[in-house]
C-alpha cells in the first residue's frame, strides 16, 4: 500500500443495505456490518462501530433512508428522534439530520441525499487537506484520536492534512496519541496510516509533552466534533491537554474539520454538550478489570479546547485564524 491508496471509506451503500467497517474490531479484524434497519444504525453509532463526527453524520443520513423504507412517513419523526439521541457532541449528526429533513421524503430521494452527504464530505476533506498541508512543517506531527478516512466519508480531516502533505513529497512522521480510553489513536490511526504507508509512532497520551520538550514534535493537527462561533473546539478527551502542551512549547495547534462541524449557533464551548460514556470503558480493557471494583470513575468522551490555544481552523472554505468569531463569520459568507 502507499499513501496514494487513500480510497478507504468506513461506509458504503450496497445491495439495499448500509455496509459499515466495524471499527470496534480494528486493528485485528476487518469485518463489515450489513445494516438494513435504522435501529441497527443507532446501535452502531452508540457503540462506536462507526465513529468520528463526519462519519456519524453520514451513517445517520443513511439511517433516515433505511428508517423511511421501514416505517414510511408516519414513523419518520421517530426515526429522526432515535438517531438524534445516539450521541450528543458531534454536531455533524444534527447537521445531517437537518439536511435530511429538507428532502421531500421518498426512499430514493433520501438515499440520494445520504450519498450526496458522503460524497460532499469526501470532497471537503480533500480540499481542507490540501489547504491544511500548507500549515504544517516537515518533521514530527502529533495527532490525537482518529480524524482520518475512518472518521469521515473518506480521506480524513487531520489525517487528510497529513495525507496531502505526504502526497506533496513532504517529510512527515506522525505521532499518534493512543487516546484512552477507547484507543482510537493506537487502534485506528495507526492502522489507517500504516495501511497507507505513512510513518507513524504510537505514544501513550502522557508522553506528548515530553516529546515536545525534546524537540521531536513540531506541530499538532487534530479533528473536531463541534466548533463554536468563537472557535472553542470540542474534540476527543485529551485534546485540551495536548493544546496546553503545544502552547507551552510554542508549537502550532491546527484544527481540521469540514464546515458541517462548525456550529455558529453555539456561542462558545460552554454550550457544547459533552457526552459521558459508560464507566466500563475506563474500568475494563479487553474484558479485564483495570480499576478496583466499587471505585468511582469518570468518562467524559470529549473536552473543549479554548480558542486562545488554537493557531488555525481549516475547513474546505478556507483557513480561519484568530479572532475566530470574525474569520469563521467571513468563511460562512463564502457558502
Ligand atoms: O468518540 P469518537 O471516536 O467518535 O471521537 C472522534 C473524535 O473525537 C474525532 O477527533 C472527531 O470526531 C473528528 S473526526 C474527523
Amino acid at each position: 500500500m502507499s499513501f496514494l491508496d487513500d480510497d478507504l471509506s468506513p461506509l458504503r451503500w450496497d445491495d439495499g443495505a448500509l455496509l459499515l467497517l466495524d471499527q470496534r474490531a480494528l486493528p485485528t479484524k476487518e469485518s463489515w456490518l450489513s445494516l438494513s434497519r435504522y435501529e441497527d444504525v443507532c446501535v452502531a453509532i452508540r457503540e462506536l462501530a462507526v465513529r468520528g463526527a463526519p462519519a456519524i453524520g453520514c451513517a445517520a443520513a443513511y439511517g433516515v433512508a433505511l428508517g423511511f423504507r421501514q416505517v414510511g412517513h408516519a414513523g419518520l419523526a421517530r426515526v429522526h428522534a432515535e438517531l438524534a439521541a445516539t450521541r450528543p457532541t458531534a454536531v455533524n449528526l444534527f447537521w445531517a439530520l437537518q439536511r435530511m429533513r429538507g428532502i421531500e421524503p421518498s426512499f430514493e430521494a433520501l438515499l440520494a441525499e445520504a450519498r450526496a452527504i458522503q460524497a460532499e464530505d469526501l470532497r471537503a476533506c480533500r480540499t481542507l487537506g490540501a489547504l491544511g498541508a500548507q500549515l504544517i512543517p516537515d518533521g514530527g506531527i502529533l495527532t490525537h484520536c482518529n480524524a482520518g478516512a475512518l472518521a469521515t466519508g473518506g480521506y480524513g480531516t487531520a489525517l487528510g492534512v497529513i495525507r496531502a502533505a505526504v502526497a506533496k513529497g513532504r517529510s512527515i512522521h506522525v505521532f499518534a496519541d493512543e487516546t484512552r480510553p477507547v484507543l482510537q489513536g493506537a487502534r485506528l490511526t495507526a492502522w489507517e496510516l500504516s495501511r497507507s504507508g505513512i510513518g507513524v509512532t504510537v505514544i501513550t497520551d502522557g508522553m506528548a509533552a515530553h516529546l515536545m520538550a525534546r524537540g521531536e514534535i513540531h506541530a499538532v493537527v487534530v479533528g473536531a466534533d463541534r466548533i463554536a462561533r468563537n472557535g472553542d473546539t470540542a474534540n476527543k478527551i485529551g485534546t485540551y491537554s495536548v493544546a496546553l502542551a503545544a502552547a507551552a512549547h510554542g508549537l502550532p495547534f491546527i484544527v481540521a474539520a469540514p464546515w458541517s462541524t462548525v456550529d455558529l449557533a453555539c456561542p462558545s464551548g460552554a454550550s457544547i454538550p459533552i457526552e459521558e460514556r459508560a464507566a466500563d470503558e475506563v474500568t475494563h480493557h479487553g474484558g479485564r478489570r483495570l480499576v478496583p471494583d466499587g471505585v468511582r470513575v469518570r468518562n467524559p468522551a470529549f473536552d473543549v479546547t479554548p480558542a486562545r490555544y488554537i493557531t488555525a481552523i481549516v475547513t474546505e472554505l478556507g483557513i480561519a485564524r484568530p479572532p475566530f468569531v470574525e474569520s469563521l463569520a467571513l468563511d460562512k459568507e463564502k457558502r
